[in-house]
């Protein structure tokens, strides 16, 4: 890789990662500027080196889009960045579980989304994306990396392989993920079936798994409002289980989630810093760094 044609760019609430992928890929991190005009919208100066400005040829833009300001700033970040060819790493995509329409006059946000911060850039990457068709919307060459080994890593690091711990699925959407994640750490797993009642309601249907007096590790890509988690958890421990862990790829926590599991009784309770917070127990940046060495 020629470290003096390509740097990395990164958006305010990709900041740990990026200076972790930075550090990884031994490039560049280049500062940005940003300010709020007074109505509050945003400003952003990329600080290019009057050298880079002519030589750096390639920028791996990276920005989690947890909020509709960073997505604004993302797309700034794209616009300063265009005469660069710009491979554009996004951790958390949001508005990603939209991928269809359900009823009349509805958007599909993923594909809204995908489109625009697609429209000019020349590869995307994104992290355990919520569903893997969304990529084509890109238009551009995409790809997804899983973070199935590092949680795996994580996992034994911090449950003992005494304990063999059960991994469990709370749906048949994380099943793939938890597939991996289980033949890297050689551990039984088994999934849930979850009914989605509303944003913050799922019923978790019972199933006969044998989870008495065993430590589990509900292993999800997703925890956002914690709702299918507490449910699950709670459905688990009424048969037995001893322990209950949970480890995600992407921690949003909405709404006090993670202060709430914590008191209903879940044991180690982490998620990746695709979205950076002390909740942050694992890092993304080992699988986005590999990714991006294949393209560079
Ligand atoms: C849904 O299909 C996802 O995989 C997660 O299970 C879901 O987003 C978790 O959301 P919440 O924490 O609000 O139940």
């Amino acid at each position: 890789m020629d470290k003096t044609t390509a740097t990395i760019v990164c958006t305010q609430s990709s900041q740990v990662l990026a200076t972790r992928l930075a550090e990884k890929l031994t490039l560049s991190l280049t500062p940005v500027i940003r300010r709020r005009f007074p109505d509050g919208e945003i400003y952003i100066q990329i600080e290019f080196s009057p050298l880079s400005t002519h030589t750096c040829e390639k920028v791996v833009l990276i920005g989690s889009t947890l909020t509709s300001d960073d997505i604004v700033e993302l797309l700034l970040l794209i616009d300063a960045c265009v005469e660069k060819e710009i491979i554009l790493v996004l951790p958390y995509m949001g508005y990603a579980r939209q991928d269809q329409r359900f009823n009349p006059g509805e958007s599909i946000s993923a594909r809204a989304i995908a489109q625009t911060l697609g429209a000019r850039v020349s590869q995307v990457i994104t992290v355990n994306i919520h569903k893997e068709t969304v990529l084509s919307d890109f238009r551009v060459p995409a790809r997804n990396v899983s973070l199935a080994t590092e949680i795996a890593t994580h996992i034994k690091t911090v449950i003992s392989a005494d304990a063999k711990p059960l991994l469990l699925a709370p749906d048949k959407g994380a099943l793939g993920l938890i597939q991996r994640v289980a033949m890297q750490c050689n551990y039984e797993y088994d999934y849930l079936s979850k009914k989605r009642i509303s944003g913050e309601e799922v019923i978790i249907e019972s199933k006969a798994i044998p989870v008495a007096g065993r430590e589990l590790v509900i292993i999800d890509d997703i925890i956002s409002t914690g709702g299918t988690l507490a449910t699950s958890a709670t459905m688990l421990i009424a048969q037995g289980a001893s322990l209950i862990h949970a480890v995600c790829v992407h921690g949003v926590f909405i709404q006090g989630a993670y202060a709430r599991l914590k008191q209903c009784g879940i044991g180690h309770l982490c998620s990746s810093d695709t979205i950076e917070s002390a909740g942050s127990g694992y890092s993304a940046a080992p699988a986005i760094a590999q990714a991006i060495r294949e393209i560079l």
